[in-house]
């Protein structure tokens, strides 16, 4: 299904959002094989609502799917904006000028934000938590739901299409020209992506997804409408779910490898270790950093219980690109996670250090035994791969039986 045209959500909502795949990297950092959507929905009532807006470079589209809707005489009244991020909020200061009388509707981090990015203080509506606003038939609640992944971030909620806008919470890389719904699409081709996508924006702030989990649970929604990313309606309590899980940091029993080499030693460590992974029965993925780009990594180490990250000394100090991953790791907030180290060095250890005090630092479960060899593998080295594997393969099952 291609969608070029806005796209009916109910009888008076539309999706009105965009598809981007001209983007290399969302946020300059994270790469969008899919594309990604710019998700934005307008309320077609006595009065007309713009539920969150589109990057600027879309502006035109954008515009001409809401003119399909409402026509080219009606006006907009509100924007409301749920999250001011400016690939959300970017074309403001042009749909203003498009329609001179619109609102803009917030909270008061949101206006507070309006100025500091575009110096706009007129013609703004400040609501509070629980705040109402009617339309007509329809009358949007709002629910302030801060830091996921912004302090003014919020949701709203339309009773009557029984519709919750959720921002960028529930939301997903991937553009919606192959199905704008989950029932349009399989879950097995956007899972990776949703994944990836909670992992590298709103991963961090699971603590406050969960509070904004527990503060819409009394909502009746049948359809979770979020700016990124597929519209859930057949099952809306699927990616609640998922989001729920993956901000508890539960896991799925296997193993990523992430490594480096320079010259092939820790590389034939790696392998014969996840050999041994295999041979306990574990799911492993491994990644070599100087391939795969750390929003991949970030994915499947969020994905798994268990990691092992492996890399030579460079410099007396932890392998460059290693080191660049465990700050975004840190950054992250990544806990509760097993760790299995390799490391190697020519002429002075220190990764395998590094990597410890990682752990220890951010409150992994070091699992020895750690692997550290001077130049390359010996027979001993490998034989620890063994040992490394096996005790790796019991903690998980530990895990899985005590999360029962
Ligand atoms: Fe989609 Fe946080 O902006």
């Amino acid at each position: 299904m291609v969608i070029n045209t806005a796209c009916s959500i109910t009888e008076d909502i539309s999706w009105v959002g965009v598809n981007d795949h001209s983007t290399d990297l969302f946020e300059a950092l994270w790469p969008l094989p899919k594309g990604i959507s710019y998700n934005s929905y307008i309320i077609n009532d006595d009065k007309v609502a713009l539920i969150d807006s589109v990057k600027p470079d879309f502006l035109a589209e954008h515009r001409a799917k809401i003119r399909s809707i409402i026509g080219k005489d009606k006006a907009i009244d509100y924007l409301v904006i749920n999250h001011m991020e400016p690939d959300h909020t970017g074309a403001i200061d042009q749909l203003r000028s498009a329609y001179p009388d619109i609102k803009i509707v917030g909270n008061h981090k949101t206006l507070e934000m309006l100025s500091s990015y575009y110096d706009i203080d007129n013609q703004v509506f400040a609501v509070k938590d629980g705040g109402r606003l009617s339309l007509g038939r329809h009358e949007l609640m709002f629910q302030l739901t801060p830091m996921v992944h912004w302090p003014e971030t919020m949701m709203t909620y339309d009773a009557a299409g029984k519709v919750l806008f959720t921002g960028d919470v529930f939301g997903s890389y991937g553009a919606v020209d192959e199905g704008l719904f989950d029932d349009e699409v399989q879950e097995r081709k956007v899972a990776d992506e949703v994944l990836r996508y909670f992992s590298n924006i709103i991963g961090r702030y699971g603590e406050m997804v969960l509070r904004a989990i527990d503060k819409i649970k009394t909502l009746e929604t049948g359809i979770v409408a979020p700016t990124h990313g597929i519209i859930w309606r057949k099952k809306p309590q699927r990616i609640i779910e998922l989001y729920d899980c993956w901000s508890r940091h539960q896991t799925e029993p296997g193993v990523v490898i992430v490594f480096a080499s320079m010259y092939g030693n820790t590389r034939i460590a790696v392998e014969a270790l996840t050999r041994e992974l295999v041979q306990n029965g574990l799911p492993v993925t491994v990644h070599n950093l100087s391939h795969s780009h750390a929003s991949f990594v970030l994915r499947d180490i969020w994905r798994y219980g268990a990691a092992v990250l492996a890399c030579p000394t460079y410099n007396t100090e932890l392998f460059p690109l290693m080191d660049d991953l465990v700050r975004l790791l840190e950054n992250k907030r990544i806990s509760n996670r097993l760790l299995g180290i390799v490391g190697s060095y020519g002429w002075s250890g220190g990764a395998a250090e590094s990597l410890r005090q990682f752990a220890e630092k951010n409150k992994w479960e070091l699992v020895e035994p750690v692997i550290e060899f001077r130049g390359s593998a010996r027979k001993g080295d490998m034989a620890q791969t063994i040992k490394l594997a096996g005790k790796i393969a019991e903690k998980l099952r530990e895990t899985d039986k005590t999360s029962e």
